[in-house]
């Protein structure tokens, strides 16, 4: 089915307000919570949001409607989370799964706005940040997701298989990760 998007990368200066707005109505709305004061809503946000809307050598794909306007966006980060100060506070990286993140390193976050859901998008954007992670050098990628969730299936048919898994805040988290070492050497062979 098509999907009737187009995926641009975005740099920071190039996120207007409105799209800011989107991506953030995009991501609460996917988060499925509700918050007890706004210190805690803006924390959220910035834990698995705004920190990789700051540059640098972050990732931000964004998924485009025919208007324009944000129909969904991954995020990402190319370097060992586990080894960077700003990513302390998610623990797992540095307990449970440092090893892993080490031969995984880019790892990356993802959201459609439920209308854009199941039509495939998703699965373009996981490609999209692939290619971009092996062109940077990465060997690998990798995500978090709760093991149980609904998501592990479509993690699994972009080619991302579970590498481990953990006790995180009460719940069991999967490491899931993809391979780039092999995309490199097509790229240099030219095969
Ligand atoms: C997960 C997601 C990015 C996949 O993108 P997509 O374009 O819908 O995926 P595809 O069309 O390629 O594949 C459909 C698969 O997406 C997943 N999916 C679809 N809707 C979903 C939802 N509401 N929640 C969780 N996963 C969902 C399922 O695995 C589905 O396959 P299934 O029907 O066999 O279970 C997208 O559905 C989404 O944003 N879901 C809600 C938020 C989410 O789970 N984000 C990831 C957090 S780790």
């Amino acid at each position: 089915m098509s999907d009737g998007a187009r995926i641009v990368a975005v740099a920071p200066a190039d996120l207007t307000p409105a799209l800011v707005e989107q991506i953030d109505a995009i991501f609460f709305e996917a988060s499925g919570r509700s918050f007890t004061s706004a210190f805690e809503r803006a924390a959220f946000r910035e834990r698995w949001l705004g920190r990789y809307l700051q540059g640098g050598t972050d990732v931000v794909l964004l998924a485009l409607d025919a208007g324009g306007a944000a129909a969904g966006y991954l995020i990402g980060a190319l370097e060992d989370p586990a080894e960077q100060e700003r990513f302390a506070d998610i623990t797992y990286f540095r307990a449970g799964f440092r090893d892993l993140c080490r031969h995984y390193p880019a790892h990356l976050h993802i959201n459609l706005a439920p209308a854009f859901r199941n039509r495939g998008l998703g699965a373009r954007l996981i490609a999209a940040f692939a290619a971009r992670a092996a062109e940077a050098g990465a060997p690998g990628l990798h995500v978090v997701t709760a093991r149980s969730a609904r998501n592990v299936r479509f993690y699994s048919r972009c080619g991302l298989a579970e590498q481990g898994h953990t006790l995180w805040k009460g719940g069991e988290v999967a490491f899931l990760a993809m391979d780039l070492r092999g995309e490199q050497k097509n790229k240099t062979t030219g095969s």
